[in-house]
């Protein structure tokens, strides 16, 4: 009886788990608009790339985002269009400045609990208390700076535009993580027309055969 008891406890605790911890993340909607992805993109390219690379993505993969040539050309700073998005930090050199590696991003919007919203959410949690030491609410201790100066946002109006471009930011990690998402949406169009194709054809066939035992 005990142990039953226990063991409810136990999956009581681990169903609520989820819950509790989505009721922490910043309940936003990640935007996928073209804009939203570009700025995104030139975020993190300019920002997040100085320490974390996106092993999975090619600076020719960025060109799916519609840039013009001018700007995905500064995007790609001169990087062959096969080349990986490697972090420009190597791994040892941060190893030794973090004490850590920083996490490759690729699929980072699938890897954490809450996906972009756990990403957003850290973004956004950065805060300096009365001593001046900046900590993070998500992940106390966390070992990333305050990329985007979200602590130091002085203004609603400056946090209000540091939220935007964590948005932008998030929703170009989405992206990356699913970069097939457009190439998929394609095809089901293409599998619907074949099967109506297909419908219309044994349609055919059956009046057919019906005509002929006719
Ligand atoms: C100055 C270096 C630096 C930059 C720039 C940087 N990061 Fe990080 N990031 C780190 C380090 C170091 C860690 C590992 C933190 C740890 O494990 O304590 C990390 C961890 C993370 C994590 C994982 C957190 C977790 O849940 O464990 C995410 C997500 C992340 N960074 C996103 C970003 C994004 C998005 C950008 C660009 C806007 C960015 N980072 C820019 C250094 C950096």
């Amino acid at each position: 009886m005990r142990s039953l008891r226990v063991l409810s406890g136990v999956l009581l605790a681990t169903t609520m788990m989820p819950v509790v911890m989505a009721a922490v993340l910043a309940d936003v909607e990640i935007p996928s608009d073209e804009a939203s992805l570009q700025r995104g993109a030139q975020l993190a390219t300019s920002v997040c790339l100085g320490c974390h690379g996106f092993k999975y993505l090619r600076f020719g993969n960025l060109q799916a985002l519609g840039f013009s040539d001018e700007q995905f050309d500064s995007l790609r700073a001169g990087q062959d269009l096969d080349a990986a998005l490697d972090s420009y930090t190597p791994a040892d050199v941060a190893r030794d400045l973090y004490g850590v590696v920083p996490p490759d991003l690729s699929l980072m919007a699938k890897a954490r609990e809450g996906g972009p919203h756990h990403v957003y959410t850290l973004l956004t949690s950065y805060y300096t208390d009365e001593s001046g030491v900046t900590d993070n609410h998500l992940l106390p201790g966390v070992r990333m700076p305050d990329v985007l100066g979200y602590s130091s946002a002085a203004t609603p109006g400056e946090r209000t535009e540091l939220e935007r471009q964590a948005l932008d930011v998030v929703a170009f990690l989405s992206w990356a993580a699913d970069p097939k998402v457009e190439q998929r949406e394609r095809l089901g169009y293409f599998v619907l027309g074949y099967l109506v194709l297909f419908a219309a054809l044994l349609y055919v066939l059956k009046r057919r055969i019906w005509a002929r035992l006719g």
